[in-house]
């Protein structure tokens, strides 16, 4: 009997290689048996291994979703797409099209759209006012480290967090692609702070430790990870309304709160420099991975909405109730980071209209996703943050050049 415990150098015995090959045409001939077992009774499922769950309730082997690495089913019937659901679904996710939810399509669209790469931004004059003595203010430095130190280990937080959790568990093809698509823009977000530490010749076990060595960036980061670890449990399925509610609310955690208002403070300190000059390559830099957050925060929320219309049990008093109050502990911590990173008034900012201004994004998060205002008739004091997200790539926002970038089909191969 083969065991998966034996040394690798057995399979080089012929009997045991005997008896592998002899099991692997076994198995086939089992497929093929049930394969036309489905054909024959019209069933529209894959032939699919279910993983034993561990939720307080047992999940039903008919609600977990399928992974896309089940066997391929010869003759299965045709996807239509209202077999797609968002997750729990049972029918072939390796189908893109039909598309199902089309606004999931036009945002990988979008993105695309949208490509930068950080080395395209020129960090020539961010270098020298860094290196001059009097450039910059003690104030101003700790603006760009903090940030800095947040953000180059937040960006890997999110994108572990979405291969290695979320992903599995969205049964859509289409939320998939884009997913893809932002897991690429995570990846190119901790390689645009990974390029400004390395051109500003900042410390960088200084910077990437921060979220283990500055306690107000440790709490943000530690604040996320319990919503990632439960999702990143082999054994967590979705299917029942209690797991379900694990995905959603690990969903709103990273895409509301997460994306949508631990990254704010900083991006607003970093693009008021830029507005005045200062450090306007780093600043290019955030502006565009400011673009990409607020498309993948609306995203995240597109598909918490769907989640919550395709199974209405989820969104209950108490489950809203536990989520408004995520948000205000989350709103508190980002209070705290404002005032932590800057102790003065700087650039014409000060922490009171960050406070203000949080609330007011956290009214806009909350209603986005079907929640009360937590401090209704907050004013939003930068209102030339919209037009920053509302930016084309192609419009430099600091006129410094006009980047076009070439797609596949004006590429010459000569
Ligand atoms: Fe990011
Ligand atoms: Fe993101």
């Amino acid at each position: 009997m083969l065991n998966w415990e034996d040394p690798v150098k057995q399979f080089k015995s012929s009997g045991v290689q005997q008896r592998a090959t002899a099991m692997l045409a076994t198995e086939a001939l089992a497929a093929v048996e049930r394969v036309e077992a489905r054909v024959q009774s019209s069933e529209p499922r894959l032939v699919n291994a279910v993983p034993s769950a561990t939720n307080e309730e047992t999940v039903p082997e008919d609600a977990i979703g399928v992974t896309g690495l089940e066997q391929v089913e010869f003759g299965a019937k045709r996807l239509a797409v209202d077999d797609k659901q968002m997750i729990n679904c049972r029918a072939d996710v390796n189908q893109l099209v039909p598309f199902k939810y089309k606004w999931a399509w036009q945002k990988y669209l979008d993105g695309c759209a949208n490509h930068w790469m950080p080395q395209e931004i020129n960090m020539n004059a961010d270098i020298q006012l860094w290196k001059s003595t009097d450039g910059l203010t003690e104030d101003e430095r700790t603006i760009i480290k903090r940030n800095l130190g947040f953000f180059s280990t937040a960006d890997s937080l999110v994108a572990n967090n979405l291969v290695l959790a979320v992903y599995r568990h969205i049964t859509n093809p289409e939320c998939r692609q884009y997913l893809l698509r932002q897991a690429f823009e995570e990846a190119l977000h901790t390689h645009a702070y990974q390029y400004c530490v390395e051109s500003l010749g900042l410390d960088e076990a200084e910077v990437f430790n921060m979220y283990r060595e500055l306690p107000v960036v440790h709490k943000k980061a530690q604040w996320a990870m319990r919503f990632t670890d439960s999702l990143g449990d082999p054994d967590f399925h979705t299917g029942t309304n209690a797991a379900n509610q694990r995905l959603l609310r690990d969903l709103i955690a990273f895409y509301v709160v997460f994306e949508g208002i631990f990254f704010y403070v900083g991006f607003v300190q970093i693009l008021s420099m830029g507005r005045r000059n200062k450090m306007s390559g780093v600043a290019e830099q955030f502006q565009y991975i400011l673009r990409d957050e607020s498309m993948h925060m609306n995203f995240g929320i597109d598909v918490i909405n769907q989640i919550k219309l395709e199974n209405p049990d989820v969104w209950t008093d108490a489950f809203q109730a536990e989520m408004s109050q995520l948000i205000k502990e989350a709103v508190d911590l980002e209070i705290e980071y404002a005032h932590d990173t800057m102790p003065r008034g700087v650039l014409g900012l000060n922490a009171a209209m960050f406070e203000e201004y949080l609330h007011f994004i956290a009214n806009r998060r909350c209603s986005q996703i079907g929640l009360p205002e937590q401090v209704p008739g907050a004013t939003n004091p930068f209102p030339w943050m919209s037009e920053v997200i509302d930016l084309k790539k192609e419009k430099n926002f600091f006129e410094t050049r006009v980047t076009e970038y070439q797609t596949g089909g004006a590429l010459s191969w000569d």
